[in-house]
């Protein structure tokens, strides 16, 4: 029962990575304030913890107001919370030529906005519930995206890299300032969720991306959620989910920047061949 007296928050709880930090962390004795914009997936994760210990609230995580107000509600219902998880995330793929503004707007709203908004509304708990013997944890959810980008994905990449800028900025922060709260960053690969369904393409492309994002899945989000408490127990600035989550880390590591060239020429390969086919 490693989290027993921990109050734990979770964003994006109603499927995937989210739902599987939940059960972990509640299994383990947190009491986790679970929240989503999907009522219906949040009603499903309560019901696959342990009876009482996941409290679910509906919230938009784009709404400043209503994470502000969100965090009250949580210390009010539960205490003021020891572990934030910022997980909620959504994906567009599309080309930068193409881009909807408006679908831009949404996705940056979501991942960068709604990190943002859980950093200011819930650190000074953090602050509160956190020792030097025993620090509170704060995790912002990037992605292996967040570390290289690709074609099609330029608008992901881009929130995801302005996630792991704010996160890794405020780890110093806190280490400069001697204050209590370790922050990790979290880069997964490919995991197997409902990211790809969920994600915002042209019609045209749908199921094509859809396909492809289910071919290339290769964790599990309960392996996630294991791989992620490991590395915040470690105290990881950056925590790396799954072998291809690993590989996209090293690309920019080994080749500089030359890895877009590397990347492009073969997504250019792969198109040509399917044309083929
Ligand atoms: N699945 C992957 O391959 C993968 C890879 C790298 C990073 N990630 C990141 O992991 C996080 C979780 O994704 P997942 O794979 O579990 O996806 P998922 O689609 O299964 O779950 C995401 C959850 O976020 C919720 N959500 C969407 N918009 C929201 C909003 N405005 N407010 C509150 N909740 C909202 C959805 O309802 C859903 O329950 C995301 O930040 C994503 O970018 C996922």
């Amino acid at each position: 029962m490693r989290y027993q007296d921990r109050v734990a928050v979770v964003t994006g709880a109603g499927s995937g990575i989210g739902r599987a930090l939940t059960i972990a962390l509640a299994r383990d004795g947190a009491r986790v304030a679970a929240s989503d914009i999907d009522p219906k997936g949040l009603a499903e994760t309560a019901s696959a913890g342990p009876a009482g210990s996941v409290t679910t609230y509906p919230l938009d995580v784009a709404d400043r107001a209503a994470f502000s107000a969100h965090a009250e509600q949580v210390r009010t219902d539960l205490g003021p919370a020891s572990m934030v998880f910022n997980n909620a995330g959504v994906d567009l793929m599309a080309n930068i030529a193409d881009m909807d503004p408006a679908d831009l707007d949404w996705l940056f709203g979501i991942n960068i906005g709604g990190v943002v908004n859980g950093i200011k509304a819930f650190l000074p708990q953090l602050l509160e519930t956190g020792t030097a013997a025993k620090p509170s944890h704060l995790i912002t959810m990037s992605s292996a995206f967040g570390l290289i980008a690709v074609p099609a994905q330029g608008a992901y990449s881009a929130s995801k890299f302005a996630v792991r800028g704010l996160t890794e900025a405020l780890r110093q922060e806190m280490i400069l300032d001697n204050l209590p709260v370790s922050v990790h960053c979290v880069h997964p690969g490919v995991v197997k969720t409902n990211f790809g369904a969920n994600m915002r393409t042209a019609e045209a492309d749908a199921d094509i991306a859809r396909t492809l994002f289910d071919k290339a899945a290769m964790t599990t989000p309960e392996k996630a959620a294991e791989v992620i408490l490991r590395g915040v127990d470690k105290n990881r600035a950056r925590i790396l989910v799954g072998p291809d989550g690993r590989v996209m880390a090293a690309l920019p590591r080994v080749l500089g920047v030359s890895y877009t060239t590397l990347l492009a020429r073969g997504a250019r390969l792969m198109n040509s061949r399917s044309k083929k086919n």
